[in-house]
């Protein structure tokens, strides 16, 4: 079992003030005035903390497709989250430098625009300090006038074809990393998702479909086929690249090894819980949806006042430096990750402030985070600045679970399975009780067992007794 936190290393939505895409200009075309008549190439600039590439997952034109300022250009999709890139200006769009599918590195350039409208001092200010970088394509290439740009579109009309076809057809990376597994042309796939968007499901769906009707021995990987005793079939193997999900997941997780892992794991009794969330439930006042989450999540957030160790940070500096000792970082404000199964592969937004919150505003920003994630539109904002994670896989299956702490926090909080058991009543008596196991990882440089055993005591006596967590509350 792991989590992943998305770092900082964010994708801004490309609006006037925050465009990843930062045309290289030479300053001698450059006027703030005057409509320039030059071929701009978009860079993707340096984003900062770790973020290295994203995927196109779109285009919205086509090599000499006239767009307008704010025009969508193409969809691309990091780790974190898809976004829609647009036009700073008016123009013609005269090459395409990747095709939908494509990783494109930070410093390379995502297409080409012969620019016809003014470029205002703002945009003048966000272009000039990145105007000359070094090694990358755009730098590489220097305006030119529109006029001799034609023959440079000759390799892009093929790409095109392939393009268009992509167009209109919404799917996240995992699903297209789906799509060429099963050998699935997304054209012939019903979208199921929001705005047509075909999900994992309806892929699966059609390939089930398509095989029963036609070749099942053509499922990829083939099912094993049975041999005569005595002789081994040849091992079938198959290279697939990682989703950038799966890619930032084996780069978070490898960065995890280091930290040594303290595991603590409790039974709780949440016989009270659930019939208090029952009886809120049927409140007139109740929340859409009140799971145990928003209980949960409090009761780490009131427990972490007493211990605020768990909600710190350890600063490394520079680990080369051995003058530079390590520093743990405690942080005030509790920022709680959430671990959430999405269908481009796991995902940690936090809800921020739980101290502001209540339990009908927990469950409503628990909500829209879930709906975000599953559509793939976290904001970065959702995905940063967590202090402390809770993954609740009970809500798929399992009783224990290993959670896996990410290096920006000290500890994680894993949630099994509820199930009703039988047990001993005050006098003796079988009664039915509602358990679910809460299994923490902590950082054992740092958290020693008894501070986390500790914790986990404040945090299994407010969910015992929900009561005792409304004296605490703000
Ligand atoms: N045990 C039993 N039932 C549980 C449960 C648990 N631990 N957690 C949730 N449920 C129930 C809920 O009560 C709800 O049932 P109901 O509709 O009858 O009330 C149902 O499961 C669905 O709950 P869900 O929509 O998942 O809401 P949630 O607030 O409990 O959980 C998420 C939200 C985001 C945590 C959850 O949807 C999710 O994605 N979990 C997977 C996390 C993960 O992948 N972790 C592994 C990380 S490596």
């Amino acid at each position: 079992m792991s989590v992943i936190r998305r770092y900082s290393n964010v994708l801004y939505r490309s609006c006037s003030r925050q465009s990843l895409w930062k045309p290289v200009i030479n300053r001698a075309h450059f006027h703030t005035s005057a409509p320039l008549a030059v071929v701009k190439p978009y860079i993707l600039a340096d984003i900062g903390e770790g973020i290295k590439e994203v995927q196109i997952i779109q285009w919205f034109v086509e090599p000499e497709a006239r767009i307008e300022q704010f025009d969508k250009i193409c969809e691309v999709q990091s780790d974190k989250a898809a976004v829609d890139i647009t036009s700073r200006f008016d123009g013609v769009i005269k090459k395409l430098h990747y095709q939908a599918d494509d990783m494109v590195q930070v410093g390379k350039a995502l297409c080409d625009i012969d620019v016809q409208s003014e470029i205002s001092p703002e945009d003048e200010a966000v272009i000039t300090p990145h105007s000359e970088q070094a090694g990358s394509p755009g730098s590489a290439q220097q305006p030119q006038k529109a006029t001799a740009q034609h023959d440079q579109t000759h390799l892009d009309r093929s790409r095109t074809a392939e393009s268009a076809r992509n167009h209109g057809h919404l799917a996240t990376p995992a699903v297209r990393g789906l799509l060429k597994e099963l050998d699935v042309d997304i054209s012939e796939v019903t979208g199921t998702g929001r705005d047509g968007r075909v999900l994992k499901e309806d892929v699966h769906r059609f390939a089930a479909t398509r095989d029963a009707e036609h070749q099942p021995q053509e499922l990829h990987p083939p099912p094993p086929r049975t041999s005569p005793a005595g002789v081994e079939d040849a091992q079938v193997e198959e290279t697939i690249k990682l989703s950038p999900t799966q890619s930032q997941m084996f780069k978070t997780m490898t960065r995890s090894l280091s930290i040594p892992h303290f595991v603590y794991a409790d039974e709780i009794d949440i016989t009270a819980l659930s019939s208090l969330r029952q009886h809120l439930q049927t409140s007139k006042h109740a929340p859409q949806k009140l799971s145990y989450m928003p209980f949960i999540i409090k009761a780490v957030s009131l427990a972490l006042n007493d211990y605020p160790l768990l909600n710190a940070r350890i600063d490394h500096l520079n680990e080369k430096d051995p003058s530079q000792t390590p520093k743990l970082i405690l942080r005030r404000t509790h920022n709680i990750g959430i671990a959430m199964d999405t269908p481009q592969g796991l995902l940690v937004p936090n809800i921020k402030s739980i101290h502001a919150h209540t339990l009908t505003s927990l469950a409503a920003e628990l909500g829209r985070l879930q709906h975000l994630a599953q559509e793939g539109k976290l904001a970065p904002n959702d995905l940063t600045g967590g202090t402390i994670t809770i993954s609740n896989i009970g809500s798929i299956g399992g009783t224990y679970v290993a959670p896996v702490i990410v290096q920006s926090e000290v500890a994680i909080l894993g949630l099994g399975k509820s199930r009703t058991i039988p047990a001993f009543g005050e006098h003796g008596e079988v009664v039915r009780k509602q358990v679910m196991n809460f299994s923490w990882s902590a950082d054992h440089r740092v958290v020693d067992g008894a501070t986390m055993a500790r914790m986990a005591e404040r945090v299994k006596g407010f969910v015992q007794e929900p009561a005792t967590m409304l004296a605490k509350m703000r």
